[in-house]
């Protein structure tokens, strides 16, 4: 199969072109050196010709939490003047319900001709970062096109590389299923978070007693955390609360309770950090990704905590070892953060923090571990 790849930005295409990675995930190096040795991959930042075109473009939300549909939009825009008839259009971005019949309208705006022998499909990803190159061959997915054919055509498309089940619907119903998967996780999170903060009142080990829940045969709580980040669980939900408003209540709910966990969290650190009574303490902060082992910061509760913190004291020291510079955050390694610390508090769960019990010098500190490594025992 001859793939182009098509991004706006001009770095994206010339590290694909080269055949070096702009983002971080295992194994996909190598796939992508190997595929653009062949000339099997090329990148450009213009449309062309295709029988297949896959859209999987950012869907953030505007300042009001109100769904951004420009990406996706513009990219329905851009490819629009190449289409041919019995073209397949998918879109893979996570969108709200009904965008893959407003893209089709866009579509037949620019070329009424198209109507009727263009194929669109919805086929959400359903990736785990870290482990995206497997989860994209095995996970099972869910494909709805506008049409039957649309489907059809989508199917055997993923076919050709997908070994888990391919599940044939609507386009509406494949584009609500993405919403309420990352929805349904967010308010599993959030019963997890309040469960910590109703447990810190009632003075118990949150995950203690999570722990003790979970031997029920039927019960099963998530981890509680300092919050909900990344572009998925901490956006999705949004789209649907903003579509029907009065009948989403609990999903709102919800991604209030994820939100202020992570102000909460922050001022229980403040209240740690007070307690120890020292004038300009040097705190250092484990971690400002939005999860393990990763280096996406969108929506990270983790940055957040530290730029707060960055507000109200003036030693911050911040180790992550996979996150790129920030502006306005001070990176440094784990031995400089651990030399000088008074206070060493662990905001994400990434495997290097874990060999830090091995450290003598963590034990003679103020350990805050809100991602349970149970660093000093
Ligand atoms: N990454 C994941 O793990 C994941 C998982 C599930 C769903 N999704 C969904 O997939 C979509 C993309 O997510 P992402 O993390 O890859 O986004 P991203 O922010 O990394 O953006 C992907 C690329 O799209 C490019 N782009 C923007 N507008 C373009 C245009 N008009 N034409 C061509 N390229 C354009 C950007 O330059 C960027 O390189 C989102 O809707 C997201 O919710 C992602």
């Amino acid at each position: 199969m001859a793939v182009t790849g098509i991004d706006t930005q001009e770095s994206v295409v010339k590290a694909v072109n080269k055949g070096t990675l702009h983002i971080t995930e295992p194994d996909l190096s190598g796939l992508l050196s190997q595929v653009v040795q062949k000339k099997s991959l090329t990148a450009q930042s213009t449309t062309k010709k295709a029988d297949t075109f896959i859209i999987a473009v950012p869907t953030p939300f505007k300042e009001n939490k109100v769904p951004d549909l420009s990406f996706v939009l513009t990219a329905i825009s851009m490819i629009t003047p190449h289409l041919t008839k019995d073209n397949l259009v998918i879109i893979e971005s996570t969108c709200p319900v009904g965008t893959s019949q407003e893209a089709y309208k866009n579509i037949l705006n620019q070329r009424p001709d198209l109507k009727g022998h263009i194929h669109i499909a919805y086929c959400p990803e359903r990736v785990l970062p870290g482990r995206i190159l497997y989860e994209l061959e095995h996970n099972e997915r869910v494909i709805g096109g506008l049409t039957k054919v649309a489907t059809d055509k989508a199917i055997q498309f993923y076919e050709k590389f997908v070994k888990g089940n391919l599940f044939p619907t609507n386009a509406k119903t494949a584009e609500m299923c993405k919403l309420i998967e990352n929805a349904y996780r967010d308010t599993n999170i959030a019963f997890a978070n309040e469960l910590s903060m109703v447990c810190k009142a009632e003075n118990i080990a949150a995950n203690d007693v999570i722990t003790l829940a979970n031997k029920h045969p039927r019960v099963n709580i998530l981890n509680p955390g300092p919050g909900v980040g990344g572009h998925c669980l901490a956006v999705d939900p949004w789209f649907l609360i903003h579509k029907q408003p009065k009948l989403t209540k609990l999903i709102h709910t919800a991604r209030t309770v994820n939100l202020e966990k992570t102000k909460w969290l922050t001022q229980e650190i403040y209240q740690e950090i007070d307690s120890l009574n020292k004038k300009d303490p040097r705190i250092a902060c484990f971690g400002i990704t939005y999860k393990a082992d990763i280096d996406d910061i969108r929506q990270s509760p983790a940055l957040q905590i530290v730029q707060m913190l960055s507000k109200k004291y003036k030693n911050i020291l911040t180790v992550d070892p996979f996150a790129d510079p920030v502006q306005g955050i001070h990176l440094v390694t784990s031995e400089e953060a651990l030399a000088s610390a008074d206070v060493c508090i662990f905001l994400v769960a990434h495997k290097p923090f874990k060999g830090l019990i091995q450290n003598n010098t963590l034990k003679k500190k103020l350990v805050l571990d809100y991602v349970n490594l149970k660093l000093v025992p």
